[in-house]
């Protein structure tokens, strides 16, 4: 049996964002420019890129700028019209024409099931996409239009995995797998930071997920695990025996912009995929050669 289209987009933005602060202390994460816009807009282009046109974003409060962003700002755009500053015109207003946007609150930090559980009602009986916001896959949305493509045609969740080395996988949710085509995994087991004696491979759930909509009776069964918290691995754990779960295996998650130096990462990769790159090559250049590298 295949399922329905994927259409809608869920965008966890709750988190408190510590590993940034002081930067983060009134300015959500989410906001924090790379190259230059926020790292949210790169994440719901990548979603739109995908095809998907409907965007809801879980925020939490004090995160209004998120709102805001990606809403209509009409002093702005008089004022530029009536400066006739048409290519700021366009850029301000590409970013609300970009998908259809709902916002949601999350009053509690109960873990990224219970963010994913507040998109119920937005989403309805229908499958979706997860982007966790840290990380920027910056793919022109490859990776997710082939996690589309698995689930429409199997009918089941899918999650984008990668390989880890050695302990690391107790950072993350470790996916176990019964067979392998291609890229494709049939994922018989998921569990949430293992230890590494535990883990059942070495791969690890990113933060890309497309999943069918059963998962929300499963969230809401969901006891508190690991940290306390909510888990959306757990959640899935119990998806897999209703109706089987699929593993995408990706070769690279491009920046995990939620690390200082990955972040600063994103900004050099990314702005060198700009017209001004060379600029940007000869004052990296400039930068390491005066101060000594
Ligand atoms: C979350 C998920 C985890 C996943 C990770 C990817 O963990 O719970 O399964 O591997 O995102 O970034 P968190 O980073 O919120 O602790």
């Amino acid at each position: 049996m295949t399922a329905a289209a994927v259409r809608t987009a869920v965008v966890p933005a709750a988190g408190l964002g510590t590993r940034f602060l002081p930067a983060t202390k009134a300015v959500p994460k989410e906001m924090l420019t790379v190259v230059d816009r926020p790292s949210i807009q790169w994440v719901v282009e990548e979603a739109v890129a995908a095809g998907i046109d409907d965007i809801v974003v879980v925020t939490s409060p004090h995160k209004k700028p998120l709102d805001d962003h990606f809403d209509r700002a009409v002093e702005l755009e008089l004022a530029l019209e009536e400066e006739a500053k048409v290519d700021l015109l366009e850029k301000v207003q590409e970013v609300t024409g970009l998908a259809r946007f709902r916002f949601t609150r999350q009053e509690s930090p109960l873990g990224l099931g219970y963010a994913v559980s507040m998109a119920a009602r937005q989403v309805g009986d229908e499958p979706f996409a997860v982007l966790l916001p840290d990380e920027l896959l910056a793919d022109g949305g490859q990776t997710l239009k082939q996690m589309i493509e698995v689930a429409e045609s199997t009918g089941e969740s899918v999650v984008a995995l990668i390989e880890t080395v050695g302990a690391e996988i107790s950072n993350y949710g470790c996916a176990g797998y019964s067979s392998r085509d291609g890229d494709v995994v049939n994922i018989d087991r998921l569990i949430e930071k293992p230890a590494f004696e535990d883990a059942p491979s070495n791969l690890r759930i990113t933060g890309r997920y497309v999943l069918t909509p059963e998962i929300f009776d499963k969230l809401a069964r969901t006891e508190p695990g690991r940290g306390g918290e909510i888990q959306l691995t757990d959640a899935m754990a119990m998806q897999i025996d209703d109706r089987g779960m699929r593993g995408l295996v990706i070769d690279d998650i491009g920046f995990d912009t939620g690390q200082k130096t990955d972040w600063l990462r994103a900004n050099v990769e990314l702005s060198l995929r700009t017209d001004d790159s060379l600029a940007i090559v000869a004052m990296l250049k400039a930068v390491l050669e005066s101060n000594g590298f």
